[in-house]
């Protein structure tokens, strides 16, 4: 498919001490990542999990990678086999690994070792609101995430809950690193506005790339 802004020049923006946007690092490999999310959901469906709280989250998700996260009324762990299916996640397609180590690597994070990929599906009103990524075992290697599709409102906040938000859209390609002193830090997706984009259609995908279980 004809893309006006394909071999357009990815750029960094700062956003908070040991965290960065960079912009449309991932735009052009975004057909390889779309196909690549297909199939991972051919084997671990999409699907909308409940919070130990009751509550429905309104994103989709699935997992790729040795471990992937989850959550149901009992609480939120992360494990290898997925308790849809009963099997293990489908493996992390190299194209995600390279592309989370790379973008850790420009933003400062050289030997980024993922072993989980949440995905994230957001279709027209759904969010996720306000949270701290502290699943994980380790908190020495960064959080990086992708955006495919609709463009979203990135909220990103401090340590405490009611630290002031940044606000920043985030657009189909972008990558955002965050790490070090803003591992912690507050973060969220604002409601996502309807609309169609010409690669994605009507919906946003976000990969999140962590290191989840012990360091050997
Ligand atoms: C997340 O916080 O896990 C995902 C954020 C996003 O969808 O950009
Ligand atoms: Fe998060």
């Amino acid at each position: 498919m004809l893309d006006l802004f394909a071999d357009e020049t990815p750029w960094q923006e700062p956003l908070a001490a040991g965290a960065t946007i960079l912009r449309r690092q991932a735009v052009a490999q975004a057909n390889e990542l779309l196909s690549a999310i297909n199939q991972v959901a051919m084997i671990s469906p999409f699907r909308q999990m409940v919070t130990p709280g009751g509550y429905t989250m309104s994103v989709a998700m699935t997992n790729c990678g040795p471990l992937g996260w989850s959550t149901d009324l009992h609480g939120y762990c992360y494990s290898k086999v997925d308790p849809l299916t009963g099997s293990p996640w489908p493996p992390m397609p190299d194209i995600f690994r390279t592309l989370a180590q790379t973008a850790a690597a420009q933003a400062g994070f050289a030997g980024f070792s993922p072993d989980a990929c949440l995905i994230n599906r957001y279709l027209p009103g759904a969010k996720l609101s306000l949270h701290q990524d502290k699943d994980e075992a380790t908190l020495s290697e960064p959080i990086v995430s992708v955006s495919l599709g609709l463009p979203a409102i990135f909220q990103f906040g401090g340590l405490k809950r009611n630290d002031p938000l940044q606000r920043v859209l985030l657009e189909h390609g972008d990558v955002v690193v965050w790490g070090g002193e803003s591992r912690l830090f507050y973060h969220g997706i604002q409601p996502l506005k309807p609309g169609h984009h010409p690669l994605v259609g009507p919906m946003r995908y976000n990969l999140t790339f962590r290191h989840a279980g012990n360091k050997e």
